[in-house]
């Protein structure tokens, strides 16, 4: 990838997980990658992996042609401050912003007031953290002015981690509840499950292990069958059989209706969260 550089405000969860997943992807080696955070001390794994680390987020900006904002809502208004620059700069930066509710109108408004003079140009995504272990989907939507090379590049980058998917931005709160809220729901529904195994006597680790390989199986059987999840229950509950007992309990814990509410609950929080 030449003199491009890759560029972290913010090196926390997410940050780490995309940062690996571009490792692992080998299209841009660490030492072309720099990320910035308050704490030095928080950076220690960047720098292990052979990225450049500094508190200063100015840094990462006149270094790098794409950065990711991996920062809190929150502290938004605060790095568009650090890294304020009213002059002309002979490159293109591209941000690719993480943050949940933030419009990339908004976004654009708060970069015109910090960088009037540079050219900039910015990708909405909605990654999660199963990225971390090359499992994860990233949404993206881009904006306008975003170039075919700058959106290919990017896809380049987690094409090692994640599934990147193109969404319409209007789609990006309820979607992103899916993929990047709906794995703790998963992490909940495994542990209930193990709990269950182990209410009946299986060992935890084995209730555990078995449980989270059942999920996933169970996730691969409707992608790869292409049937419809409805029909896949029935294929598995015969008449008067245990499954279908399973599944009675299942209704009567209202399930379906509790998982449907939490999707919504997650969203409108993505849309909060972008008010603060
Ligand atoms: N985690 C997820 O599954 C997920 C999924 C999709 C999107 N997101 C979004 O991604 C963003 C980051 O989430 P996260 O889970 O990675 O949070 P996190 O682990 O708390 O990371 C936030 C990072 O921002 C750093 N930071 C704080 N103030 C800063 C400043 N002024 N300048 C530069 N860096 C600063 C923090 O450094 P210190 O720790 O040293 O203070 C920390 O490393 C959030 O907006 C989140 O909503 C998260």
């Amino acid at each position: 990838m030449g003199e491009f550089k890759l560029g972290f405000i913010g090196g926390g969860n997410m940050s780490t997980a995309i940062f690996k997943g571009v490792l692992k992807s080998g299209v841009q080696s660490a030492s072309d990658i720099w990320v910035s955070g308050p704490h030095i001390e928080n950076l220690h794994h960047w720098s292990d992996m052979g990225a450049n680390v500094t508190t200063n987020n100015k840094t990462v900006f006149m270094n790098c042609d794409m950065i990711f904002l991996g920062i809190k809502v929150t502290k938004l208004s605060e790095v568009f401050q650090s890294i304020q620059h009213p002059k002309q700069l002979n490159k293109e930066v591209l941000f690719v912003s993480m943050l949940p509710g933030i419009l990339i109108n908004d976004l654009h408004k708060m970069i015109k007031y910090s960088l009037p003079l540079v050219k900039t140009t910015v990708l909405r995504i909605m990654p999660n953290t199963p990225t971390t272990i090359g499992a994860g989907i990233c949404l993206y939507t881009p904006d306008n002015e975003v170039s075919v090379e700058q959106c290919s590049r990017f896809k380049k980058l987690l094409s090692g981690s994640a599934l990147c998917e193109e969404i319409p931005e209007y789609l990006m709160d309820a979607l992103g509840a899916l993929t990047a809220c709906a794995p703790a729901y998963m992490y909940v529904v495994i542990e209930a499950l193990a709990d269950g195994a182990v209410k009946q006597g299986v060992p935890r680790a084995t209730a555990m292990r078995l449980a989270a390989q059942m999920v996933v199986g169970s996730g691969q059987m409707v992608l790869q069958s292409g049937k419809h999840p409805g029909l896949l229950k029935d294929e598995v509950c015969s008449p008067g059989g245990s499954t279908i007992a399973g599944i009675a309990a299942l209704e009567n814990g209202n399930l379906r209706a509790t998982l449907i509410n939490a999707l919504e609950a997650s969203t409108i929080r993505n849309k909060e969260l972008g008010n603060k």
